[in-house]
């Protein structure tokens, strides 16, 4: 089964082929990046305005590369939630026309979906059986969009359970709030991790607080620290020089060390084996060295997709349609945009004891 799948759910317009068995055909990721950069942040009629321009391209380029036309096509899967309406829209009007016209089946898939199966793809050839996970597994997704921990027991949504989520900022938000306020520029996340490699944490421990390390809860909460690092800069203006690179490294070793410690939690709660990285943020390099080692010391096997697999991507949102094509699922051509995921949520968005 060769499927084709389309995503413009965020600032990312990304179409690829990918068969039954997740390999990946062909992959093209156009980002809009340089585009919302100005603004230091997603401009969702910005972004929805440049799919429009950018869809049409990016689908051939997929099909072209893979070597395949619209009529040897299997499916056609879109993500069709959550993420920006009008992103949505346009990807899923391509999918739409694109299914009718070539007589394929339409499927939709949650992103968050793609984002949790992503580990399945095989990139150039397949990889050794122990770089793919078995069922259950611990999945740790933390993006600009998202961060959240699920326990995935198979690939349907029925089969996906939210374990604690984030009540306000996602962590690759965190990360780019808090490049703003250091005048590092859009995104965030990489230029923190790269001035955290050389700061040292303990001297600017003051400045930034613990993230919700409290007791059993598996949720999160990313804004008292972005708050706090505001204040910092409030008082004693922009760090520089050394000063920078301390800062960076102790906020981001307050939001890995959360990460951390609630997935390998959640992992001893659930008695699963097995955790699973996605997002943005599994770039990080500190989140990675820990989660690893964290792993190690209490017997989990970790597993982490190439950042390819790990940020937005047409390939995942193909692989996840093409397991709904395979188990009989289709969806009609009035198939909707939703803003929000149809993963049942566990976690309150928003402040207040609980
Ligand atoms: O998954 P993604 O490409 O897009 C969505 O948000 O869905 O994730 C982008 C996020 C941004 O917030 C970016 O700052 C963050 O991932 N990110 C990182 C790193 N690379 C990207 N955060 C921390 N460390 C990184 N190395
Ligand atoms: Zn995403």
């Amino acid at each position: 089964m060769r499927v084709l799948g389309i995503e413009t759910s965020c600032d990312e317009t990304a179409a690829a082929v990918v068969t039954e068995g997740g390999d990946v055909l062909s992959d093209v990721v156009r980002s809009q990046v340089a585009l919302h950069a100005p603004y230091g942040g997603v401009v969702p009629e910005v972004a929805a305005r440049d799919h429009a321009r950018a869809v049409v391209p990016v689908v051939r380029e997929a099909l072209s590369r893979a070597g395949v036309a619209a009529a040897d096509l299997d499916g056609v899967a879109v993500t069709s939630r959550p993420g920006l309406a009008g992103a949505l829209l346009v990807g899923l009007q391509a999918a739409k026309g694109l299914a009718w016209a070539a007589g394929k089946p339409l499927v939709g898939v949650d992103h968050l979906v793609g984002h949790l199966l992503a580990v399945f793809l095989r990139r150039g050839g397949a990889p050794p059986p122990e770089e793919r996970p078995s069922f259950p597994y611990i999945a740790l997704l933390a993006s600009g969009g998202h961060t959240a921990i699920y326990r995935v027991d198979g690939p349907s949504l029925g089969a996906i359970r939210e374990l604690g989520a984030t009540r306000d900022d996602a962590a690759g938000e965190a990360f780019d709030k808090v490049a703003k306020l250091l005048g590092l520029g859009y995104p965030g996340g990489p230029v923190v991790d790269r001035l955290a490699a050389t700061g040292d944490p303990a001297a600017a421990s003051e400045a930034v607080p613990a993230v919700m390390a409290r007791k059993e809860s598996l949720e999160f909460s990313f804004s008292g620290i972005k708050s706090a690092v505001a204040r910092h800069v409030a008082r004693r203006g922009r760090p520089e020089g050394q000063a920078l690179h301390d800062l960076c490294a102790a906020f981001q070793g307050a939001v890995v060390d959360a990460l951390v410690q609630k997935t390998v939690r959640a992992a001893r709660v659930e008695g699963v084996e097995r955790v699973v990285l996605g997002g943005g943020v599994a770039a990080n390099r500190g989140l990675r060295a820990r989660m690893a080692a964290a792993c190690e010391r209490r017997g989990l096997a970790l597993f982490v997709p190439p950042f390819a697999s790990c940020t937005d991507n047409g390939a995942m949102i193909a692989y996840a349609g093409a397991l709904r094509l395979a188990a009989g699922e289709r969806d009609a051509l009035d198939l909707a945009p939703e803003t929000r995921t149809a993963l049942p949520r566990v976690t309150r968005k928003g402040g207040g004891a609980r």
